[in-house]
């Protein structure tokens, strides 16, 4: 993990300038006239994210100007001051004209510590950079809790399922909790059996890193919220086996469970007043003779019994039982995040995370709060009268209906029948970056758990 806080000493941070395009003057209007002077001829335009130092008779800076661009650049681009903050030379800055026409400090803010953000487990050497002062008028707390729970999603997808099998997903929430002093259990192998896990024990029982549910809880205040994430902490398929083309990014298959596990940090980092759950089916959908086959017929927790047409539709089992469990507590609201269907990536690509709720409120609300904080998210449909796609013939449900038609959908129906009472928000996620952009390097990365934490106060009762 990087440094991503903001700069403890700000005595002597340089001047940094935020220039909207074409506004190098009004940027300026407060700056020492050398500034003004050296960015004319340097012929700075305030395209967005470019980058200049501005330097003394000695060669060292003394201030530096970034390009917002225009307001079609920052529709199509977040994070462009943190897409240039590896442009700047080491150093302490601030920003000096915070009023900025078209910058949003928050996202400014977030977008610098995030850029901040390296995965180094494997790496023996982690450089040091330019760092900020916290801008006057953000929530620097705040953005210091998002930023570090969104490194703690990075690092949990991030890190090789060698590493980050079930086990050692839960020595992760032991140490969040830990360091929350928040409650956790964890029922494992067998046990899963004798407590009425019967799905999540299917799915891992191939695997010789025996499946297990995590559950924590935080605080005892306010309404309740449980969070529900995909811990598949490699999905090979199972005897329905990806091809090599589809596994290779597979140790991401927990992303759902490190999403909630981030957001759960940002929740009691700030000391949020929200009694938190976190449920977490943590399995290895692994090949052996142990393995569960099509055509076998699951009973969930809840009765509902399943016919599994694909073991590779692995997600929506664990999870059903983990919904079944959540919804018996009696939460106000329950939540999911899953890496679920390749059809939700054909549907929208890796930047939009789409959701589910039959609560319209939530859904605007949801939408408003994702385009404030940038991470978007965009509605899909509970459409019932797909219902019978997920009806097959001998048991209730079909884990995995032929034709793969709506795929998304009915992977979100099938989840909706096992959370009969409660608010519920199905996120169906993809957790990776495929190529580097501002603040997000390749990799694993968080979604909607920002647009989720801002919209909360809303969607809670
Ligand atoms: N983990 C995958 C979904 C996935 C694949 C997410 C690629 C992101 C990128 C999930 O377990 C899966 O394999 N789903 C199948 C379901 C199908 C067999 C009904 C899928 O989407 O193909
Ligand atoms: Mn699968
Ligand atoms: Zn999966």
């Amino acid at each position: 993990m990087g440094d991503l806080g903001f700069a403890s000493d700000t005595g002597a941070a340089l001047p940094l300038y935020l220039v909207p395009k074409g506004g190098l003057a009004d940027a300026l209007s407060g700056a020492d006239g050398g500034i003004s002077a050296w960015a004319e001829a340097a012929g700075f335009s305030g395209k967005a994210g470019e980058a200049l130092v501005v330097r003394g008779a000695d060669g060292a800076a003394t201030a530096a100007l970034v390009g917002l661009g225009d307001a079609t650049d920052r529709a199509r681009r977040r994070f462009v001051l943190g897409g240039a903050r590896a442009k700047l030379p080491k150093g302490t800055y601030h920003i000096a004209n915070p009023g900025a026409a078209g910058a949003d400090l928050d996202e400014a803010a977030l977008g610098w510590l995030l850029a901040g953000y390296r995965f180094d487990r494997y790496k023996s050497q982690n450089g040091v950079e330019a760092e900020l002062a916290a801008p006057d008028g953000i929530d620097a707390a705040r953005i210091a809790a998002i930023a570090s729970g969104e490194a703690l999603t990075r690092d949990l997808i991030n890190t090789p399922s060698s590493d980050m099998g079930p086990a050692e997903l839960e020595a992760a929430a032991r140490a969040l909790a830990e360091e929350f002093g928040a409650d956790i259990e964890v029922t494992t192998g067998q046990t899963l059996l004798e407590q009425n896990f019967p799905m999540i024990h299917a799915v891992g029982r191939a695997s010789p890193r025996e499946p297990r549910l995590i559950d924590i809880t935080w605080g005892g205040e306010g309404p309740r919220l449980t969070l529900v994430g995909k811990g598949v902490c490699f999905d090979t398929g199972g005897l329905n086996l990806k091809p090599g083309s589809s596994m290779g990014l597979m140790k991401k298959d927990m992303g759902g469970a490190a999403t909630v596990l981030g957001l759960a940090r940002m929740i009691m980092a700030t000391g949020a007043k929200i009694g938190l759950r976190v449920l977490i089916p943590a399995v290895e959908n692994s090949v052996s003779g142990a393995a569960f086959r099509p055509q076998d017929v699951l009973t969930s927790r809840k009765g509902l019994t399943v016919e599994i047409n694909n073991t590779d539709a692995e997600g929506r089992l664990v999870l059903a039982d983990a919904l079944a469990y959540a919804e018996e507590a009696g939460p106000d609201l329950i939540v999911s995040m899953a890496t679920l269907t390749g059809a939700a990536r054909v549907a929208v690509g890796p930047d939009l995370a789409p959701f589910y709720t039959d609560d319209d409120g939530h859904a605007a609300r949801l939408a408003e709060a994702a385009a404030q904080v940038r991470d978007p998210v965009w509605r899909m449909p509970f459409w019932a009268p797909y219902e019978t796609m997920i009806e097959p013939a001998i048991a209730d449900l079909d884990n995995a209906p032929s034709g793969g038609f709506a795929g998304s959908i009915t992977a979100a129906l099938f989840l909706r029948r096992f959370v009969e009472a409660t608010p519920y928000i199905h996120f169906d996620i993809f957790g990776w970056q495929p190529t580097a952009a501002p603040a997000r390097p390749k990799g694993g990365v968080g979604q909607s758990a920002r647009a989720l934490f801002e919209a909360l106060p809303d969607l809670l009762p």
